[in-house]
């Protein structure tokens, strides 16, 4: 099968994508027969393009990478808002990979209505559109009879949401508890090895862990975010980032650090979601753990969640959350989930 795409937004993630599409084109045809064409990408720095013939995307990497614009370099229909590119576009799949905005999911929020409204399917790595809207967008989805795929939003290419929707499929899940913020996760870890918060952060900014303002991660909005998707999925409820109970690391001192080390202890920002009696809780603090047990295990820019189920006890998964090539990643696993679910309904129906 063939997929036509339009990405929107064109930086670290949609690059992400991009490049592993490019190096995996013909495993992807020869295990998934799944063949992908690009045929619009529309961004705010570099311009937007749209080419229902599909455009080279060698080349975009090239011309983004030396700092032109699309426009200026490829043939088509040039200079379009979001939403006319969305409309003007023949692609079956909207790759939403626009910055997280908390407080009103947008634009995100408005690109993803318009892809599905119009009959087309998305997947996004944007955690504010789905953190905020995830029953709005789910029941529109099912309404216009397309896909709302979103894998990338929690601990980016490693499956949380995934092992949580398929893989515990039919497991009653009563708590979910992780480590889903890698910037603070690096900054506690490298205060263990003596440094200040201040260095720590500073170097998680540059290593580019952390969000364009860092108060996300320092206060914990980030996490808060990521809980809620997953509480949302497990509980089947419709928490908002705002509802989760909230404290970060700003607080924690040095000495915190090495007095929970001489007792055993690490000291870890996390977060959990639980079911109590008839409501969904949820929320983020630092909290002491045993140096030896899992979530103590977990270091640096990692991230970890469990999920806490009655059929097969604790579950654990563990790995990277962060970065282009993850989420770019998580938009791949998407696809190829699209074009499996796409195959299968045309098998049905030629029956
Ligand atoms: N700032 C986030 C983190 C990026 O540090 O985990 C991934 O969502």
């Amino acid at each position: 099968m063939e997929l036509k795409l339009a990405l929107i937004g064109f930086g670290v993630v949609g690059r992400g994508f991009t490049g592993i599409l490019i190096r995996k084109r013909d495993y992807l045809l020869s295990k998934y027969n799944l063949r992908v064409r690009v045929v619009g990408i529309c961004d705010l720095k570099y311009g937007s393009v749209v080419n229902s013939e599909g455009l080279d995307i060698i080349k975009a990497l090239e011309v983004v990478r030396s700092g032109k614009s699309l426009e200026k370099e490829f043939d088509g229909v040039k200079g379009l808002g979001a939403v006319e590119f969305i409309d003007v576009s023949n692609a079956d799949v909207v790759v939403e990979a626009t910055w997280t905005n908390l407080e009103t999911g947008e634009p995100g929020l408005t690109h993803i209505k318009k892809a599905l409204s119009s009959g087309k399917h998305v997947i996004t790595t944007n955690k504010g559109p789905i953190a905020l809207a995830y029953r709005e967008l789910s029941s529109l989805a099912r309404s216009k009879g397309v896909k709302l795929l979103f894998s990338g939003t929690v601990m980016s290419g490693t499956p949380s949401i995934r092992t949580l929707i398929r893989g515990l499929a039919g497991c009653y899940v009563s708590e979910v508890a992780g480590i889903l913020n890698g910037t603070t996760n690096y900054i506690l870890t490298k205060m263990e090895e003596g440094l200040t918060f201040n260095e720590a952060l500073r170097d998680a900014q540059m290593k580019g862990y952390a969000e364009a303002d860092p108060t996300m991660d320092i206060d914990a909005w980030d996490p808060a975010a990521k809980i809620v998707i997953l509480a949302n999925i497990a509980f089947d409820s419709d928490l908002k980032p705002k509802d989760v109970i909230r404290k970060g690391i700003r607080d924690i001192k040095l000495d915190n650090i090495k007095d929970a080390l001489r007792r055993g202890k690490r000291i870890k920002l996390i977060a959990r979601a639980w079911v109590d009696g008839n409501t969904v809780k949820a929320k983020v603090t630092p909290e002491e753990v045993d140096i030896n047990s899992f979530f103590g295990q977990v270091t640096g820019t990692v991230n970890a969640v469990m999920y806490r189920t009655d059929s097969l006890g604790d579950v654990y998964l563990i790995g990277r959350g962060a970065g282009g090539e993850e989420a770019g990643q998580a938009i791949l696993a998407d696809l190829i989930e699209l074009n499996s679910i796409l195959e299968e309904s045309k098998l049905l129906t030629s029956r």
